[in-house]
């Protein structure tokens, strides 16, 4: 008979309606790896009560969907400390690029190291987020540039997935930097880039495909490309677009109907309205914005104002967001980018899954995968005020509780 399971003695922030959607006084009865019911105990019917053959006393606690952080580079080799201080000292991001460090002494450095040394990495950092209730995560390629280290990373990322109690979805970013045996030859690379992805999805690694579209990445032509072949394939896209400048990027990944633009500092009115018309998610990624010491901030104020539904995510990578909080990047959403702490949280669950293109988690209602966290907390909006802070106490992914 399968195990049903009734969690109870919650106060639940379901994240339905547009709300924090509070639920007292409330339970969940979960079998297999979903949510067959959710409400107040008192209401609770019969047959159900009757068929729950396990039961967890949640203490009162506040319970939220299990955090998605939708837009990470984990699997990488080394680190950018020393680019840190250069940074300090008055180099500009941009200008350690172009004299070839930046994303590419990552590639060097990723290329360098074992599958064992890179995925241990990988694994310290997921566990890292995994401690603050994170229970899905994006995880991009884009520091291999080679068929067979993209290929690595991609397969060391599901790997990861398959290790840790934790949803992982994959992101061939190809397009990310030229490697330097295609220096001068950005288009030829376009070509592989666009040549191995068949490849990379035949193998199962590919759930999307994300480029970076900008001065010191790829042009919007070059972005194009990338798209036509993933389109060609029938996988979603994504896109660094207007980090740094306006490139027109996020029009673009519009028009191919992307699940998301990311970073979007620079996004203008008609990138908006494109987004908007195509229901794609603006991923915010406030660590980059802070580490890189940007002023301009994404136009917060417009996107609410379109209804363009906004994520958060960390974007971890060791070059413009070294961070591994997500509960951070909710408190930043709120201090740095005046967004307020329901879309915050609203920013790391629904909007998150939306972004992946996940439509079975994100928020708590009967039906949806049985990812959910509590909290040594009152209220939900504690979750963007408190930092430096982990209030995480217990987390259920795929209706199994994680034992820390
Ligand atoms: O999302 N913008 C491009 N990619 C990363 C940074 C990569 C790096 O600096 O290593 C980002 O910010
Ligand atoms: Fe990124």
């Amino acid at each position: 008979m399968e195990t049903i399971s009734l969690w109870c003695n919650a106060r639940l922030a379901t994240l339905q309606g547009g709300t924090w959607g509070l639920v007292d006084g409330a339970a969940m009865l979960v079998g297999g790896d979903s949510l067959l019911w959710v409400g107040p105990l008192a209401e609770l019917p019969a047959q159900w009560r009757a068929r729950t053959t396990a039961e967890h006393d949640l203490g009162g606690a506040l319970v939220t969907p299990g955090l998605i952080d939708c837009h990470t580079h984990l699997v990488y080799g080394g680190q950018r400390a020393r680019e840190f201080e250069l940074r300090l000292q008055g180099a500009s991001y941009e200008e350690i690029a172009r004299a070839g460090g930046g994303i590419r002494s990552t590639v060097a450095a990723t290329r360098a190291a074992s599958n064992g040394a890179l995925l241990a990495a990988a694994r310290k950092r997921a566990t890292a987020l995994m401690a603050e209730g994170v229970t899905t995560i994006e995880i991009k390629s884009g520091y291999g540039l080679s068929l067979a280290d993209e290929q690595r990373c991609l397969a060391l990322a599901r790997q990861l997935g398959r290790e840790l109690p934790l949803a992982v979805r994959t992101t061939y970013l190809g397009a990310h930097a030229l490697p330097p045996e295609f220096d001068g030859r950005a288009d030829d690379y376009i070509t592989a880039v666009c040549a191995w992805m068949p490849q990379l999805h035949a193998l199962g690694l590919v759930d999307a495909v994300d480029a970076f579209c900008e001065n010191i990445g790829f042009s919007p032509a070059q972005t194009r490309r990338v798209f036509e072949a993933a389109r060609a394939l029938g996988l979603p896209v994504k896109l660094h677009a207007e980090q740094l400048s306006n490139q027109g990027g996020a029009a673009l990944a519009a028009e191919f109907g992307a699940l998301s633009c990311d970073h979007l500092e620079h996004l203008d009115t008609a990138g908006i309205g494109a987004m908007r018309a195509a229901g794609s998610v603006a991923v915010l990624l406030p660590g980059a914005y802070y580490f890189l010491r940007e002023t301009k901030m994404p136009p917060i104020a417009e996107l609410r104002a379109q209804g363009v539904p906004m994520a958060l995510a960390s974007d971890h990578n060791p070059g413009s967001s070294p961070g591994l909080s997500l509960l951070l990047m909710l408190n930043m959403a709120c201090t740095l980018f005046r967004m307020t702490p329901l879309e915050a949280l609203q920013g790391v669950t629904l909007h998150a899954a939306r972004a992946l293109g996940l439509a079975d988690r994100g928020t708590l209602a009967a039906g949806q995968r049985a990812d959910f966290v509590a909290w040594d907390l009152d209220h939900p909006n504690e979750l963007a005020y408190w930092f430096g802070h982990n209030p995480c106490r217990r987390v259920v992914v795929g209706g199994t509780e994680r034992i820390r």
